[in-house]
């Protein structure tokens, strides 16, 4: 049956507007729930009750859909073609235990494995991002992105570039990370500059919506979760923007790759990512 997007992608609206007033209204804290992997990949007790409230309504209203969150993922748990939504309760948990506003509730709908419907929205500032594929991505449900008419990208030296640590600080992929970090920095030998800044701000929806809206040029990461691009990814597209591997050469990546370079609208996307993988050094394993 044909699925009515408008109406999924209004009811996902009214459960994030509800899962942001949980949000705002929590005193956060790690101790009760711990957290994952090592000492900075937290979870609060929020986290945990504001993706239960979301899945139960979700549930609720369409039973026959899958979902996969994540503070209920299981490690072996797989995307299907069914109609999926994916969802990060609170994307930005070290922003949200540290009181720093840049927090997110990202919720996705994947059909076919594709991101279909994404809404990202930042419950401290009230600002909404969403997109239905094909159909255009907005702020705030009545401006649409990119803000403004994209001027041509024309070399990596004039971009803003968000680039995320992220949780796993070791191995190979921290390496690759760092040291990306520091070519993207680094006055370039012979001239040709560098980039003009670097930003960090800790939640990847936020991140891709900050591109489509046009104020980040390029995003870049690796390590992070189909429940933190889904909803992200949609509203990028919709707004120009593409969506490649951080690993050169594919430009074609899945939902669940786990490895993500986001570029704004505008002429010369294409260059802009050739120069970015120029300067990848290594590649990640992760994915
Ligand atoms: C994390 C944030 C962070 C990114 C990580 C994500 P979480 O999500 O988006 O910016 O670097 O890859 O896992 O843990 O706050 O939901």
């Amino acid at each position: 049956a044909d699925l009515n997007l408008q109406e999924i992608h209004d009811f996902m609206i009214a459960i994030a507007r509800k899962a942001g007033e949980r949000i705002v209204s929590a005193t956060p804290t790690t101790e009760a729930a711990g957290s994952k992997m090592n000492s900075v990949d937290l979870v609060t007790e929020t986290d945990k009750a504001v993706e239960k409230l979301i899945s139960t309504s979700l549930r609720e209203a369409y039973p026959t859909f899958s979902f996969m969150g994540e503070e209920t993922y299981q490690p072996g748990d797989t995307l299907t073609a069914a109609p999926t939504f994916i969802c990060d309760p609170i994307d930005g948990t070290t922003n949200f235990v540290h009181r720093h506003p840049y927090v997110a509730i990202s919720l996705g709908l994947s059909v076919a494995l594709v991101p279909t419907i994404g809404i990202v929205y930042n419950p401290f500032t009230q600002t909404l991002y969403s997109a239905i594929a094909g159909r255009g991505a907005y702020l705030n449900s009545t401006t649409k992105l990119p803000l403004t008419p994209p001027t041509p990208l024309e070399t990596l030296n004039t971009c803003l570039v968000a680039v995320e640590w992220g949780s796993d600080r070791s191995g190979n992929d921290f390496a690759v990370k760092s040291q990306t970090f520091a070519r993207l920095a680094a006055a370039r030998e012979g001239g040709g500059g560098m980039v003009h800044g670097l930003r960090s701000l800790g939640s990847a929806a936020l991140n891709l919506c900050a591109v489509a809206s046009g104020g980040i040029d390029v995003y870049w990461e690796a390590g992070c979760w189909a429940w933190d691009v889904c909803a992200g990814w949609v509203i990028l597209k919709e707004a120009g923007g593409i969506m490649v591997d951080a690993n050169p050469g594919n430009w074609e990546p899945r939902i669940e790759e786990r490895r993500y370079m986001a570029v704004r609208g505008g002429e010369g996307q294409k260059e802009i990512v050739e120069e970015f993988w120029g300067l990848v050094e290594g590649r990640f394993e992760v994915g």
